[in-house]
C-alpha cells in the first residue's frame, strides 16, 4: 500500500515511492529506491522535499499512531478541484482541427530542434546568438499556436536523450505562448514570451554535457553545479544588444517558485514577475512529461494531477488553472481506458467539460481488437474514462494507428 508521510518519519529500510515535490529540485534522480544508505537519509532532510509516499509492501511500514494519507484518497479530488478552478477561464478557439495542423506542426519541430541545435553549437563556440533565426522561429511557433496549440506541443512531447534539451527549448516556446493566449496577453508580448521559452535553457550551453545526461543520480556537487544554469544563461543573453529585459527574467528565474524556496535568488510574492511564473509552470510540465535518460516521462493526465498537487508554494495557483484550462486535464494524445472497456486518445478539450474530452476511440480490450474509429465527446455521451492507459502496457503504436501523438 502506498503511503504519504512526512520527511521526519522516514527511516532507512522504508521503499520510497515517490518523493513529493519537484524531481528537479532535489538529488535523487530516481523516483523509486529502497532508502538503505544514512546518508541518503542525510540528504533528503537536507532537500526541499517534505512529504514522500511510501510502499509499505516493498519496506518497512510508519507505526499505526499517525493517520496517513493512502492511495485511494487521492487522484479524483484533484481533478475535481482542477475541473472547478480551471472552467472559469473561456477555452481558447483553434482556427483548425488537429488533423489539419500536425503536418505543419511536424516541420515545425524539426525547423525548430536543428536551429536550437546550431544554435547551441554557435555560442558554445563563442559565436552572438543568431538572434535573426531565432525571431523567425519563434514566429513559426506562434502561428503554428494560434492554428491550433495541441498540434505542436504533442509533437515536441517526443523527445530522446540527444534532443532532449532542443526540442525542450520548442516545447516551452509553444506552452508560454499558448498560457499567454490564455491569458489574454496581446500578441506582440506573446512572442516576447515565447522567445523567452525558447531561451530560458540557453545556460545549459555552459554545463558539462556528462552531468547534463547523466543517467543516474547526480551527486551534490553535480546538482549545485547544474543549479548556475540560470545565471549562466543570462550572462550569456546579456551579451546580446537589446536583449529584452522579459527574456533575461525568464531564463534567471524559471526556477524560482511562489514560496521563495527556488532558485537562484530566492524571490517570492510580487518580486516574481508574471513571465518567470509562467515559465516555471511551462519549463516543469514539459520536463516531467518528456522521456530523460534517467527515467521515462509521465503521461501529460498525469503530470497535471501531480502538479496540481505540488502547486501550493511551488506555483501561482490562477496561473496554473489557466494552464490547465490551456492543455486540458486530459491533454491531447492521452490514452484511455473508458468504462466500455474501449481504449481512445484524446483529440481536443469539450466546451462543458474538462473532464469529459473529445476522444477517438479504437480498440477494444475487452475483444482485445481493433475496432472502427470514431470521434466520441465524451461530455454527450454514455461513455466515461475509467483511467489513463500506457501505450506500451497495450503494445499499441497510437500515433500509427489513430494519427494523434
Ligand atoms: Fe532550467
Ligand atoms: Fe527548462
Amino acid at each position: 500500500m502506498r503511503k504519504k508521510i512526512n520527511i521526519n518519519e522516514l527511516k532507512t529500510g522504508m521503499y520510497i515511492d515517490e518523493l513529493c515535490g519537484s524531481w528537479m529540485d532535489h538529488p535523487f534522480w530516481k523516483a523509486t529506491f529502497k532508502l538503505e544508505d544514512p546518508n541518503d537519509l542525510v540528504s533528503l532532510h537536507h532537500s526541499s522535499i517534505k512529504e514522500v509516499w511510501i510502499d509499505t509492501v516493498k519496506g518497512l511500514d510508519v507505526g499505526p499512531q499517525v493517520p496517513h494519507l493512502v492511495e485511494e484518497d487521492t487522484g479524483s479530488n484533484t481533478y475535481q478541484s482542477l475541473e472547478h478552478a480551471a472552467t472559469v477561464a473561456p477555452k481558447i478557439q483553434l482556427g483548425v482541427s488537429l488533423e489539419q495542423e500536425l503536418a505543419r506542426a511536424e516541420q515545425i519541430r524539426n525547423e525548430g530542434r536543428h536551429a536550437i541545435m546550431s544554435m547551441f553549437a554557435e555560442v558554445r563556440m563563442g559565436k552572438a546568438l543568431p538572434m535573426d533565426e531565432m525571431v523567425g522561429l519563434v514566429d513559426k511557433i506562434n502561428d503554428s499556436v494560434m492554428r491550433n496549440h495541441s498540434a505542436l506541443l504533442s509533437l515536441v512531447k517526443l523527445k530522446n536523450k540527444d534532443d532532449y534539451t532542443y526540442l525542450h527549448s520548442v516545447a516551452v516556446c509553444a506552452l508560454m505562448i499558448a498560457l499567454g493566449k490564455q491569458l489574454g496577453v496581446e500578441e506582440n508580448q506573446l512572442k516576447l514570451l515565447g522567445m523567452a521559452g525558447l531561451l530560458h535553457d540557453v545556460g545549459k550551453i555552459a554545463m558539462p554535457e556528462d552531468i547534463l545526461n547523466k543517467p543516474g543520480r547526480l551527486t551534490d556537487d553535480e546538482f549545485e553545479l547544474i543549479k548556475t544554469h540560470p545565471v549562466r544563461g543570462w550572462e550569456i543573453l546579456k551579451e546580446s544588444p537589446s536583449m529584452n529585459a522579459l527574456v533575461q527574467d525568464v531564463c534567471l528565474h524559471h526556477h524560482e517558485r511562489v514560496d521563495g524556496t527556488g532558485y537562484p535568488d530566492q524571490l517570492s510574492g510580487p518580486a516574481l514577475t508574471l513571465a518567470a511564473r509562467m515559465g516555471g509552470i511551462c519549463d516543469v510540465y514539459d520536463a516531467i512529461t518528456s522521456d530523460r535518460c534517467y527515467k521515462a516521462g509521465w503521461p501529460p493526465a498525469e503530470a497535471i494531477r501531480k502538479m496540481a498537487e505540488w502547486q501550493n508554494g511551488h506555483f501561482d495557483a490562477t496561473i496554473f488553472q489557466a494552464f490547465v484550462r490551456t492543455i486540458g486535464i486530459y491533454p491531447v494524445g492521452t490514452l484511455l481506458k473508458l468504462k466500455s472497456g474501449r481504449l481512445a486518445v484524446v483529440t481536443d478539450q469539450s466546451e462543458k467539460s474538462l473532464l469529459k474530452p473529445v476522444v477517438k476511440v479504437f480498440f477494444s480490450t475487452r475483444s482485445n481488437t481493433r475496432i472502427k474509429m470514431e470521434l466520441v465527446d465524451l461530455s454527450h455521451a454514455q461513455d466515461t474514462i475509467e483511467n489513463i492507459e500506457h501505450a506500451d502496457k497495450w503494445g499499441l503504436d497510437v500515433k500509427k494507428i489513430t494519427g494523434v501523438v
